[in-house]
């Protein structure tokens, strides 16, 4: 059977960091507060001339050098994104364009936080089934364009930046010692919506909007709706917790990533944290960390892997991929 084997990845970040003492004159919060609640030290904020769109090329350049590719190998691009560059048409088509691809396909894909997951899952269907041999699995997020920066329960949580991975067609034996994504499992539940929504669209308010979010209640819903869908993964794969290297949650509170390991059985080191240097990037999230574990050794070939990720829809999903 063909499966999607990981070639490379890279990422992408903007140039400016934002450390938690820099909202300290502005609103009555403090780097003691966000550290404790949410892990988060500090976050990259994008400039006027760092978009979605160029963050999420200079990632996919990353990925592809890291694979040693061009856009000429590759025929399939699926964007994470929650933050467009434009509504339409899709910023994945303008990746496209930035890396002088005329061939193949390429479209965004909207699930939020969860955004990656789905795209890897979604990216495997197309190259199983045949529509594409090499895919850019792209997450880019420019969240601080879309955060009330006057709210305090939000804007110390987000942060901007870009992941990529390339997924490659390969034959595999159809059991869990073959590389490549091995199983995933994607849900969502939309009476969750008003929970964590942006409050603008093109068909009603024809604003962009802002981000507006219960954090308690998502939190409430985030470890047991994790361990459902990684649980779901590990039952498709006849694997269990110990049978896993490495796990690499989305990074949106350092305590949902303890409270959810734990919950799965999994040991504290064999999971890849990098909530307190990126904050929350949405979709860019998982691929950041995945790129911050690959480069400093800890994932290698052959190493079992587990993505995961939820949020706003409620969307939640995990994938599970042998390096
Ligand atoms: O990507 C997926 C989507 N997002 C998430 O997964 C986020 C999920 N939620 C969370 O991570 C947490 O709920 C938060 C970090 C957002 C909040 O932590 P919490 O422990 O749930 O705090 P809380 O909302 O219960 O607020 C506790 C107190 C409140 O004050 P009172 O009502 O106890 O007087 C808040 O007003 O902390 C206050 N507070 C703050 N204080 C200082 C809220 N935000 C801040 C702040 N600085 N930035």
């Amino acid at each position: 059977m063909i499966r999607s084997v990981v070639r490379g990845v890279g990422s992408a970040l903007p140039r400016r960091i934002m450390k938690n003492s820099e909202f300290e004159a502005a609103l009555d919060t403090s780097d003691e507060w966000i550290v404790q609640r949410t892990g988060i030290r500090q976050r990259h904020i994008a400039a006027a001339d760092e978009t979605t769109a160029s963050l999420g090329e200079a990632a996919a350049r990353a990925a592809l050098a890291d694979g040693g590719l061009t856009p000429a190998d590759i025929d399939l691009i699926v964007l994470a994104t929650s933050t467009p560059n434009n509504t339409f048409p899709a910023t994945a088509v303008e990746i496209q364009q930035r890396l002088g691809m005329r061939h193949g396909f390429a479209f965004d894909l909207q699930a939020v936080c969860s955004g990656f997951v789905f795209a890897v899952a979604t990216a495997d269907g197309h190259i199983r089934n045949g529509l594409a041999k090499r895919a850019l699995v792209i997450g880019s997020e420019t969240f601080s364009r879309i955060l009330d920066w006057s709210d305090r329960t939000t804007c110390v949580l987000f942060g901007d930046g870009a992941g990529a991975m390339v997924l490659e067609a390969h034959e595999g034996e159809g059991s869990v010692a073959d590389r490549g994504v091995l199983a995933a499992s994607l849900r969502s539940d939309g009476t969750h919506k008003e929970k964590l929504y942006v409050d603008g669209g093109p068909s009603t308010t024809k604003t962009v909007g802002h981000l507006r979010m219960e954090g308690r209640e998502v939190f409430k819903h985030a470890a047991g709706m994790i361990t459902d869908v990684v649980e779901g993964t590990f039952a498709q794969a006849g694997i269990s917790a110990e049978d896993l290297t490495w796990f690499v949650p989305h990074q949106a509170n350092k305590r949902i990533i303890d409270a959810s390991a734990k919950k799965l059985g999994i040991a504290d080191e064999k999971v890849v944290v990098t909530v307190d240097l990126h904050g929350n990037t949405s979709a860019a999230s998982v691929p950041l960390a995945l790129d911050v574990a690959v480069k400093d050794g800890r994932i290698r070939k052959g190493d079992l892997v587990m993505l995961e990720a939820m949020g706003g829809g409620f969307t939640w999903g995990a994938v599970l991929i042998r390096w």
